[in-house]
Formats: structure tokens, sequence, C-alpha cells
């Protein structure tokens, strides 16, 4: 089954043990933002699309946001311990390392959200990937504000906190010239781009790739627990 994960997580940083630990470094960096950041990314979702998440984490942006008003849902992302909960919660959470996987599962709308850093220094594959996964928009919001570095040692140590989801850490995060350099070529996909509340993360929503074909396994077709 490609790209699936099974490996122990044994170099994996802390925060991402656990879901509510997860939870409260994000609240403890994006602060008063913390539920604008998703809400700036839920946005761009239309009511009854069928969704697929890359690097879902403990699957906030769906349990908080998206519940309910869309046509679908599939969640990614290599933490065993982040997939198991959300499954526990009937949530269609899939193991896989994104790094390491096949074709997408299609859906109308590919969100990544806090994630692209992870597939540096190469992040065009990924997104590549996305596009081609999309039947009508990918949605990628990522830090620019680089808390990893932050003079801050306390900002420093938690963002850096969060590096390793388990298959390596990257020291390498973007800035917005770098995200911006990214995006430059998709340039003609470009639907709009713009900051979240309180600037940390800048949102690019892109158009999608092709149609999605009935009967193509897909965000809202597949049966919960179908591998990628
Ligand atoms: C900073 S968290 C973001 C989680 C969520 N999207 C959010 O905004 O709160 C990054 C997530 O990416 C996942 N991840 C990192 N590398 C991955 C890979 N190669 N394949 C799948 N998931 C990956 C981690 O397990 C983690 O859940």
């Amino acid at each position: 089954m490609g790209g699936i994960y099974t490996g122990a997580l044994v170099s994996t940083s802390l925060v991402y043990r656990s879901a509510g630990g997860y939870e409260l470094l994000m609240r403890a960096l994006y602060g008063r933002h913390y539920a604008a950041r998703m809400s700036a990314v839920a946005a761009q979702v239309p009511d009854g699309a069928s969704v697929l998440e890359l690097c879902c984490g403990p699957g906030t942006l769906y349990r908080r946001h998206l519940r309910g008003r869309v046509g679908g849902y599939v969640g990614l992302d290599v933490n065993p311990g982040f997939v198991a909960r959300l499954r526990r919660q009937g949530v269609d959470a899939r193991g896989v390392d994104l790094a390491h996987s096949g074709a997408l599962p299609r859906a109308d709308v590919v969100i990544m959200q806090a994630s692209l850093y992870h597939f540096l220094p190469t992040a065009e594959a990924i997104v590549d990937r996305m596009i081609a996964a999309a039947g009508e928009r990918v949605v990628i919001s990522e830090p620019v504000r680089n808390l990893a570095s932050s003079g801050l040692p306390v900002v420093g140590r938690l963002g850096r906190s969060a590096a390793d989801p388990g298959v390596g850490g990257h020291a390498q995060r973007f800035d917005e010239q770098r995200l911006d350099g990214l995006m430059g070529r998709y340039a003609e996909r470009v639907l709009s781009a713009f900051p979240i509340p309180g600037g940390r993360e800048k949102v690019y929503v892109l158009s999608g790739g092709a149609p999605t074909e009935p009967g193509a396994a897909s965000a809202s077709s597949g049966p919960p627990g179908s591998s990628v």
C-alpha cells in the first residue's frame, strides 16, 4: 500500500505526541488569532464541496469549521496518533507519509494549512499533486512569520518544537518572499492571496487541475479507512 506510514515515532516532537498538547501549542503560538486562522481557510470552502486535507493534524479545521456543511472529507497525516483519534470520532482520516506517497484522492477542494514547510526544499512537488487532485480549488495557508527562529526565546523554542512530525525535522521555513516565489510558478492559477488576521500565515487560493470525474475515488465517495 504505497505511502502508508507504519513506523514508530521515535523522534516525534513532544507536541505531536498528543492532539491536546498540539492544540495547546497552536493556541500559544497564534494567541487571539487562533480561531481566525482556520476560519480564514474554511471560508474558502463552498458549502457541499468535497474536501481533502493534507497534513490534517488533529483535524481541527474539519471538526470545528467544516463538519456539517461539506459534502465529504478525507484527512491525511503521517501521525498515527492523530489519525487514530480522528477515526475513533468517525472521521475518514488516513495515515500516509505524503513525502513518499502516490496520487492523492480527488476532491473539489484540497487544503493544506501550516505544513508546506515540511516539504521543503521541493515543496512544488506536493503543490503540483494537490492541483492534480483538486476539481475546483487548492487552498494553502502557510506561516510566513518564522516562529522557529524568533528572537523571543520562548516563542522560538515553541516554534522549533513543532519541527519533527516523526519523519525527520525541518529546519527550513517559509517567509513571505519565499512563499510568493513558490506561488509565482502558479501565477495563472492564483485566484486570491491574503494574510490571515494577525498576518502570521498567508493564504493562497489556486484553481484546481481538472473536474472531478464521476465514480473516481474521491473525498466524497471513498469509504472511511480506504487507502490513499
Ligand atoms: C504544524 S502541523 C499542522 C496541522 C494542521 N494542519 C494545523 O494547521 O493545525 C503539521 C502536520 O503535518 C503533518 N506532517 C508532517 N510531515 C508529513 C508528511 N510527510 N506526510 C503527512 N503528514 C505530515 C504532521 O504530522 C502534522 O500533523
